[in-house]
């Protein structure tokens, strides 16, 4: 679409300060704005404003309840054994790939880099990326097979991410058993619903959520691939957990057992406000309610026994049925409204200036289980596998996550 068209788009939409400075702009920076604005999906920002004053009226509307979990902290160890060695048995046979979701930007720990380059402190100085790289060494060792690694970065740090890998020489994992794929991005709005500038000729995006993995999975035409490499599950973490086990053989284990399509490990919170989601059956339907939404009365919710009722936490880390996984590409789900401080360029001058409460957009994975029949949760030790890097200090800091990692992993630090 050339600028004509686009601008008259553009002011349909009442957003056309987008082109306050194009008579500015080189060449090159004009293709970039225009690139951008066709980019952008105006029918659904107005329809993200226009609900940004009644989400929290729909979420009260729908009934929540518990839901059912299966603990592998109780079980014995013949048991874990069991569902161990058919894991391993389905991860030798090259059935799961494992998926790390590194597309987003890590603000709440102020590292500038993407999250997986971040070093916790550990004497091998090891990053996160490479904390991932080690445990997918092991298990392939153990399965005989190499467990084929897919990152999903996004546009913000894409390049950087890829170009980490190949400095580090690919972890000598394999650059062929390692692919790494972009997520979609969406733009940011002010409180007035102005879609935002980054600068005169770039519109101000930001990852779309980790709920955009399905899709960012299809429009990289990777299930396919996936497929003709004999893939049929797909482990799936987030990159700031340095006690994840990577491909887990037991958690495949219990999906491969239990015939669930997909499978979510949880552990047990800590407090009623720990900074996580728990998991909930919603309208009848797997879910979980993220922390940022959850009601204070169903948080801090206890049984006679003095158990939390909702306290079963989201470790982000699940199987999935490749199949399934696809059909949830197609889902169309909620996003979900983030307040944050955005830098931008002012609409008039086009200088850099920060807005305080600026609306980002996220879709978050969990919101597709509403999509499955069932979803199996697998308890775990939280000391075990639970060690996040989210804070520059204090609670799940570098600092917690070290100590936590060098009393697991006593002779690799
Ligand atoms: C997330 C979970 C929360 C869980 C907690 C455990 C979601 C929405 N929330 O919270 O329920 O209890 O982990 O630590 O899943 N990411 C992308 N692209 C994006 C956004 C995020 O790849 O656009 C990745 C991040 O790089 C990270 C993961 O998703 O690896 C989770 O990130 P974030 O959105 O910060 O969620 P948390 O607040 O950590």
């Amino acid at each position: 679409m050339a600028l004509p068209e686009l601008l008259n788009k553009a002011k349909t939409f009442g957003q056309e300060k987008l082109f306050n400075f194009y008579e500015e702009l080189t060449d090159e920076q004009k293709k970039i704005l225009l690139t951008d604005v066709q980019n952008i999906d105006f029918n659904l920002m107005q329809d993200l404003f226009k609900k940004l004053t009644n989400t929290k009226e729909e979420t009260a509307e729908t009934e929540i309840a518990p839901i059912p979990c299966t603990d592998a902290t109780s079980m014995c160890e013949e048991e874990r054994k069991r569902l161990y060695d058919k894991g391993l048995q389905v991860l030798g046979e090259g059935k799961m790939a494992a998926l790390t979701m590194a597309g987003g930007q890590g603000t709440r720990l102020g590292h500038t880099g993407p999250k997986g380059t971040y070093d916790i402190g550990l004497p091998s100085h090891k990053s996160l990326f490479e904390i991932q790289c080690c445990g997918l060494k092991k298990v392939s060792a153990q399965a005989g097979c190499k467990v084929q690694w897919y990152i999903m970065t996004s546009h913000i740090n894409h390049k950087d991410t890829v170009e980490f890998f190949e400095k580090n020489n690919y972890f000598d994992y394999g650059k062929e058993n390692i692919t790494f794929f972009p997520q979609t991005m969406i733009p940011a709005m002010d409180r007035e619903g102005n879609i935002l500038l980054e600068n005169k000729y770039t519109v101000l995006k930001s990852p779309n959520g980790n709920g955009g993995l399905f899709a960012s999975l299809k429009n990289a035409g990777l299930f396919e691939k996936m497929r003709d490499k004999g893939i049929s599950r797909i482990f799936i973490c987030g990159i700031d957990n340095c006690l994840v086990k990577m491909a887990d053989p037991m958690f495949l284990g219990f999906l491969e057992d239990s015939g669930h399509k997909a499978v979510a490990k949880s552990f047990i919170k800590r407090t009623a406000d720990e900074k996580a989601g728990v998991f909930c059956r919603r309208g009848g339907k797997p879910t979980v309610i993220e922390y940022t939404e959850i009601p204070l009365e169903l948080a801090e919710l206890k049984d006679d026994a003095g158990v939390w009722v909702y306290g079963d936490t989201n470790v982000l880390n699940y199987i999935f049925d490749i199949d399934v996984a696809e059909s949830l590409a197609e889902v169309g789900m909620s996003y979900h409204i983030a307040v944050k401080k955005l830098n931008c360029a002012d609409f008039a001058t086009g200088e850099t200036v920060v807005i305080p409460n600026g609306y980002k957009f996220e879709l978050f994975l969990f919101d597709a289980f509403s999509q499955l029949d069932s979803l199996g949760v697998f308890r775990i030790e939280r000391k075990e596998e639970f060690a996040p890097v989210k804070n520059p200090t204090g609670v799940d800091s570098a600092e917690s996550a070290r100590e936590m990692y060098m009393a697991i992993h006593k002779e690799e630090n």
